[in-house]
C-alpha cells in the first residue's frame, strides 16, 4: 500500500470545539488554523488528486470535538461527514487509516483536566466506541493515538502545546493515561469492527552515540531509545496488532560530564526547511529495532518540510529503499503512507513549514500538485507492477 496522511486539525478547518483552537485563539503571536487547507468542504476534490496521483491509500483522523462537541452530545452530523469522507475513499480503492487521536481533544475534556484525569481513558473509550459503531465496514486499519510520547512531551513537559504544562509527573501520567486509553480501545474495537487491525502511530527516532566507541555516548543512546521508542510498547503489550511507524529523523547523542547531561548534536549532513536531519539510514535503523515485537508494520507518516520542493524526490527515493533494505532483512513492512498529502498546519510552527506533494494556495485554496509527487506515482507503479 502506498498513499499520503493527514489529520483533522492540519487540514479540515474550523475545529472550534478543540483544545487547540481555544489555545490558538487565546496565547499571544500563536499561528491560528482557521480554514486550514479547507480539506473539511474539499475533500472529494483533495481525494481525487491523491487517486491521479496512483496512492492505494489513506490515512485521515477523526476530530473528537467535532464528534463531541459537549459531553456524551453526539453530533450526528460531524459523524455522517466521516461516513461520507470514508465512502468517497472507498469509492476511488483506496484503503482506509483511520486515527482517533491525533493531538486535539475537546476543550470540556480539558476543563476536566484531559489526560491527567483518571477518567479520560474511558471517556476516550466512549468516543472511540460511539465512532466505531457508525463506521464500521469502512475502516480498513484503526490507529488509536498518534505518538503518545510526542503529545506527552510537547504538552506536557515542553509547554509547547496545549495544556502548555511543565511537569514532569504530569508528563509522566499522561503516558501511563494514554497507554491505558489505548488498551481499552483495543478491546473495544476488537468486540464492534472484529478483525479490523488496531495500533498506534508511534513517533521514532534513530539514536546514535556521537562516537560509538565511547561507553556513555552510547548509554545516552541506550537511554533516550528506552524511553522515548520503546516505553509506550511495554505499556501497551499484547495489544496492538501492527506497528504503525512516524520516521522523520535521526539524532546524534554525546554526553557531557560538566554539566551532566546529554546533548543533541547539529547535524552537518542535508536538513529540511525546518532544519531537521534528513536521515534515510534511520528508517532501517527504527524498523529493523522493531523486529523485536513480531508484528507487522505501516509507515504511518515519513515526510519533509520543503517548500520549493527540491528534496522531497530525493527523499522519498532514499526513505522507500530504507524501507526495502528493512524488508530485506526480514521485516514485514505492508505499506508507506507519506506525510502529508497536502500543505497544512504544522501545529506551533503555523503554516510555514510546507509539507504537502500537493502545494495549497493559502489565499485561493487552490491546490498544485508538486512535481515529487510524480516522482512517488513513478515508484507506487514501478513497484505495483
Ligand atoms: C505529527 C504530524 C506533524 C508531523 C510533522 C508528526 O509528528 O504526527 O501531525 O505534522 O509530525 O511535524
Amino acid at each position: 500500500m502506498y498513499g499520503a496522511a493527514t489529520s483533522a486539525h492540519q487540514v479540515e478547518g474550523n475545529n472550534v470545539h478543540s483544545d487547540w483552537w481555544a489555545w490558538e485563539q487565546h496565547a499571544p503571536n500563536f499561528p491560528k488554523s482557521g480554514q486550514a487547507a479547507d480539506h473539511w468542504n474539499r475533500y472529494k476534490e483533495d481525494f481525487a488528486l491523491a487517486k491521479s496521483l496512483g496512492h492505494t491509500a489513506h490515512r485521515i483522523s477523526i476530530e473528537w470535538s467535532r464528534i463531541e462537541p459537549s459531553p456524551g452530545k453526539w453530533n450526528r452530523q460531524a459523524m455522517n461527514h466521516y461516513r461520507d469522507v470514508l465512502q468517497e475513499l472507498r469509492r476511488l480503492g483506496l484503503a482506509t487509516f483511520v486515527t482517533l487521536h491525533h493531538f486535539t481533544n475537546p476543550q470540556w475534556l480539558v476543563e476536566q483536566g484531559a489526560w491527567e484525569n483518571p477518567r479520560t481513558p474511558e471517556l476516550f473509550d466512549r468516543y472511540v466506541r460511539y465512532v466505531a459503531q457508525h463506521l464500521a465496514g469502512l475502516v480498513d486499519v484503526w490507529i488509536t493515538i498518534n505518538e503518545p510520547m510526542v503529545y506527552a512531551t510537547q504538552s506536557y513537559w515542553q509547554a509547547m502545546w496545549p495544556p502548555g504544562k511543565h511537569s514532569f509527573s504530569s508528563m509522566m501520567r499522561v503516558v501511563r493515561y494514554m497507554a491505558r486509553a489505548h488498551r481499552i480501545a483495543y478491546r473495544t474495537l476488537q468486540n464492534v469492527t472484529p478483525g479490523i487491525p488496531v495500533g498506534f502511530a508511534k513517533h521514532l527516532v534513530a539514536y546514535v552515540p556521537e562516537h560509538i566507541g565511547q561507553l556513555d555516548d552510547r548509554l545516552a543512546a541506550r537511554l533516550e531509545d528506552w524511553w522515548f521508542n520503546h516505553r509506550f510498547f511495554s505499556l501497551t503489550r499484547g495489544t496492538y496488532d501492527f506497528i504503525g511507524v512516524n520516521y522523520y529523523f535521526t539524532r546524534k547523542l554525546r554526553v557531557h560530564v560538566f554539566p551532566p547531561m546529554f546533548r543533541k548534536l547539529p547535524w552537518s549532513g542535508k536538513t529540511t526547511d525546518q532544519g531537521w536531519p534528513i536521515a534515510p539510514h534511520g528508517l532501517t535503523h527504527v524498523l529493523l529495532e522493531l523486529k523485536r515485537y513480531n508484528k507487522p508494520i505501516y509507515v504511518t507518516e515519513n515526510g519533509l518540510a520543503d517548500a520549493v520542493d527540491s528534496r522531497r524526490a530525493d527523499y522519498l527515493r532514499d526513505h522507500l529503499r530504507a524501507v526495502e533494505k528493512a524488508q530485506a532483512q526480514g521485516v514485514d513492512v505492508r505499506g508507506y503512507l507519506h506525510w502529508s498529502l497536502l500543505d497544512n498546519f504544522e501545529w506551533a510552527d503555523g503554516f510555514e513549514a510546507r509539507f504537502g506533494l500537493i502545494e495549497v494556495n493559502y489565499k485561493t485554496m487552490e491546490r498544485n500538485i508538486r512535481p515529487s509527487a510524480y516522482v512517488y506515482k513513478a515508484i507506487i507503479e514501478q513497484a505495483r507492477k
